[in-house]
């Protein structure tokens, strides 16, 4: 018998403000036409001000919880995967956890960049294991939207605001493949590739936050060879195939990435999760606000298998496969 990380709830949250590809356009020097060809996005949600990436998080965090059955109080760790903290420190998963009601347990984020939800089921799965915690909300974070250079084009079209989260509980499996559960995660990061996607400030350096910066083909072509091999290291871990995968959930970054993989691993495209189109790259936030999306509408069902990857900065990479 062994330990497993089973999920026992999904939520999500989106700002309620969204900005269409045509208002860009008012804006920048772009078009909708451009947009939806080079990317598939149609158009983001924006956090109101004031809206912050921990009020994204919490209402994320209760959608979850209200799913599970569970009141905050259940909960012995939050994880919060983030790019765009409230400040600088402490860690928004403290004020997460003092707005949910928690008085015990503890919470940290994860700073992984778009890759950070991966990084987080991971780490949830390893405390898990590890007999160290029973009940982990993993959330996803992001209000993206405020570390944009909103001149540059090349950029400014691609990110938005949202959240989303899982609770994972410790549960009790046979060791194979057939148990409910984190059935194993890859992660992986090379820091040579700081350049090609990066944020030009921060407390150590300009003493500013600073905005993003992308080197998008070098980004684009690196996206599909890496997030390919992170997902063929999922399936060969378990001795599975392609066709085994009941829901491919990626890192919802653009559309052409997510077809390259999609075709370079030989998946159905039918049993691929999509909502870049409508809410655009929410980096840590992408993967959660899609599974929340597809358990909640009935696709993802109890037993089926579930793979997630991503690639972001850092380079920062990896992939979960989840037996739901
Ligand atoms: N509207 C209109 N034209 C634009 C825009 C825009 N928003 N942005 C760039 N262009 C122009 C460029 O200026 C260039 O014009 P030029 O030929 O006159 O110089 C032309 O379009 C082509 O630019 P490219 O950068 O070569 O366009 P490309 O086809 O590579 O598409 C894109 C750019 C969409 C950014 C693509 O490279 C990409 O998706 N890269 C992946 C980046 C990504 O998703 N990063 C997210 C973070 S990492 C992650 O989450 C995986």
């Amino acid at each position: 018998m062994v330990r497993r990380s089973v999920v026992a709830g999904s939520g999500s949250y989106l700002p309620a403000r969204v900005l269409t590809n045509d208002e860009l356009a008012r804006q920048v020097d772009t078009s909708d036409a451009w947009i939806v060809e080079r990317t598939g996005i149609r158009q983001r949600h924006v956090a109101a001000d004031g809206e912050l990436t921990s009020d994204l998080a919490v209402r994320a965090a209760q959608a979850a919880l209200d799913k599970a059955g569970f009141g905050a109080d259940a909960v012995d760790m939050v994880l919060v995967a983030t790019s765009t903290p409230n400040e600088t420190f402490p860690a928004t998963a403290t004020i997460v956890q003092a707005q949910l009601g928690m008085h015990r347990g503890l919470a940290f984020d994860i700073q992984a960049v778009c890759a950070g939800f991966v990084y987080g089921v991971a780490t949830a799965d390893n405390f898990i294991k590890a007999g160290q915690v029973d009940t982990v909300l993993v959330i996803g974070a992001e209000t993206f939207t405020r570390i944009l250079d909103w001149t540059d084009r090349s950029t400014c079209v691609l990110f938005g605001d949202g959240a989303g989260a899982l609770v994972l509980q410790a549960g009790v499996g046979e060791g194979t493949v057939a148990d409910r559960g984190v059935l194993s995660s890859h992660l992986y990061s090379d820091g040579r590739h700081h350049d090609m996607l990066y944020v030009d400030g921060g407390p150590s350096s300009t003493g500013k936050v600073g905005v993003l910066k992308m080197a998008g083909r070098d980004v684009f072509k690196h996206a599909v060879i890496k997030m390919a091999e992170a997902t063929e290291a999922a399936l060969s871990a378990n001795e599975l195939q392609a066709a085994d995968v009941d829901w491919f959930v990626p890192h919802q970054a653009n559309r052409r990435i997510i077809d390259g993989t999609t075709k370079k691993l030989g998946l159905d495209r039918e049993k691929v999760v999509i909502t870049v189109d409508r809410h655009a790259n929410t980096s840590a936030a992408s993967i959660p606000l899609a599974l929340a999306e597809a358990a909640g509408d009935g696709r993802i069902e109890r037993g089926q298998l579930v793979l997630i990857e991503a690639l972001g900065g850092g380079l920062a990479w990896g992939s979960n496969l989840i037996r739901w």
